[in-house]
């Protein structure tokens, strides 16, 4: 170390060398961004990620469900949005579809503790929430959940909104800051209110809901924005018509989900690609493991990334005839009045089913 003292400019460079050493290790630059190192400087709004629709609504043989893994599995096997729909029962926020005597998924704070977990052990990854917010609560009574849960420390809250695709900040910047967690509300959204519950629909435009036809068009269906700039979903899951009501089609869901080919989701964005100039950011489905990976491959060509899971993803699960469930098998219960088909409960089953369902499912 003697020969430094002989070298007057060498001290200097090695101060500053090693100021930048420590400023690197203080700042911990993600060099891994929703598992890919390509992404940490991509905004935001320029990757595409892959949701579940109703990730809350799991079980078999109910019509009422729209997945067969619960949400820590969703988010395990690659799943960043989770859709959900929220509904006021006596004052508590819990997760329903059309009506909590349909299906009730369990409240919110039991599905965002199960979030929160996940987020913690999987500190790279930037996670997408969107709350249908059914029955217009305000945003500040959706904040004391999120608070107990730990989840508002790790939301990121926009200086301002609405923000163009291009004006998000990249993933790497997120996950530096700690806040990898972005929140839409469809409706009620204040951020003087609640500073993390962001505005859907003049943030993000979406394409149809409750679409029958295959052939998924690419039209503008909902926005509160400027459609140009916008961020914008694409609702890819195909129905089926069952008493007068749309269900999910679980027998095409491996062709809805596919790459390519006719009805595929790969074909809609390339739709979306040629309608709009660039893809979507987000891209909705059901049965997200129908089609093997299929939806995060598609994800994948579009990040211009590879798909390469470090172990298999979740197989669909069987849809079983003359035997019922009606737990939902994610511990969040489901209230009995699924469409089951267990030979004792049969006929009462059928009319609570019916009678529910009749003029209920209309509402994605
Ligand atoms: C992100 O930007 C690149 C470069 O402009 C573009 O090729 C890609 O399609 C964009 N992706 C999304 C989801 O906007
Ligand atoms: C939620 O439901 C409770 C009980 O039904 C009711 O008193 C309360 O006003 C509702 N909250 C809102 C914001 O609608
Ligand atoms: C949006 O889609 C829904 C369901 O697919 C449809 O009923 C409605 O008419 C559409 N609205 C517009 C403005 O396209
Ligand atoms: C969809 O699943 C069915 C039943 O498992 C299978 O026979 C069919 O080949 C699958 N189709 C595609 C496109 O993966
Ligand atoms: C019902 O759900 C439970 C819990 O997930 C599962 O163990 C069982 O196999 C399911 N039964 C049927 C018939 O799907």
């Amino acid at each position: 170390m003697l020969w430094i003292s002989k070298h007057p400019f060498v001290p200097l460079t090695l101060s500053l060398f090693s100021a930048a050493l420590i400023r690197a290790a203080l700042v911990q630059r993600a060099s891994v961004c929703n598992g890919h190192s390509e992404l940490c400087d991509r905004s935001y709004g320029n990757v595409t990620i892959v949701g579940a629709h109703d990730s809350y609504a799991v079980g078999t043989n109910n019509l009422a469900v729209n997945q067969d893994y619960d949400v820590t599995q969703q988010l395990n096997d690659g799943i960043r949005m989770l859709q959900m729909q929220a509904h006021n029962q006596t004052g508590t926020i819990q997760l329903c579809h059309t009506s909590c005597v349909l299906y009730n998924g369990g409240t919110l704070e039991d599905y965002l503790t199960k979030v929160k977990s996940w987020m913690d052990a999987n500190t790279n990854d930037v996670v997408t929430l969107l709350i249908v917010n059914i029955d217009n609560l305000p945003p500040t009574q959706y904040s004391p959940i999120f608070q107990k849960v730990g989840l508002d420390k790790l939301s990121f809250a926009p200086t301002t909104s609405p923000l163009a695709a291009s004006g998000w900040p990249t993933l790497g910047s997120l996950i530096d800051a700690g806040t990898r967690l972005i929140t839409f509300l469809d409706n009620a959204a204040d951020l003087s209110a609640v500073p993390y519950l962001i505005d859907e629909f003049t943030n993000i435009w979406e394409t149809p809901f409750d679409v029958t036809d295959p052939a998924f068009d690419c039209s503008i269906n909902r926005t509160k924005g400027d459609t140009s700039s916008q961020m914008y979903l694409i609702n890819h899951f195909l129905d089926t018509i069952v008493f007068g009501n749309p269900v999910p089609d679980v027998a095409k869901a491996n062709v809805t989900n596919g790459v390519d080919g006719p009805g595929s989701l790969g074909a809609q964005v390339s739709t979306c690609v040629a309608h709009h100039s660039r893809p979507p950011t987000f891209l909705l489905v059901d049965f997200y493991e129908f089609g093997g990976g299929s939806v995060f491959q598609v994800a994948a060509n579009i990040n211009g990334v590879s798909y390469s899971p470090t172990s298999p993803i979740a197989t669909p699960k069987p849809t079983t005839s003359g035997s019922s469930n009606t737990t939902g098998g994610n511990g969040g219960g489901n209230t009995g009045a699924g469409f089951v088909a267990s030979p004792s409960h049969c006929v009462a089953s059928l009319f609570v089913a019916l009678s529910v369902l009749v003029g209920a499912l209309s509402v994605v």
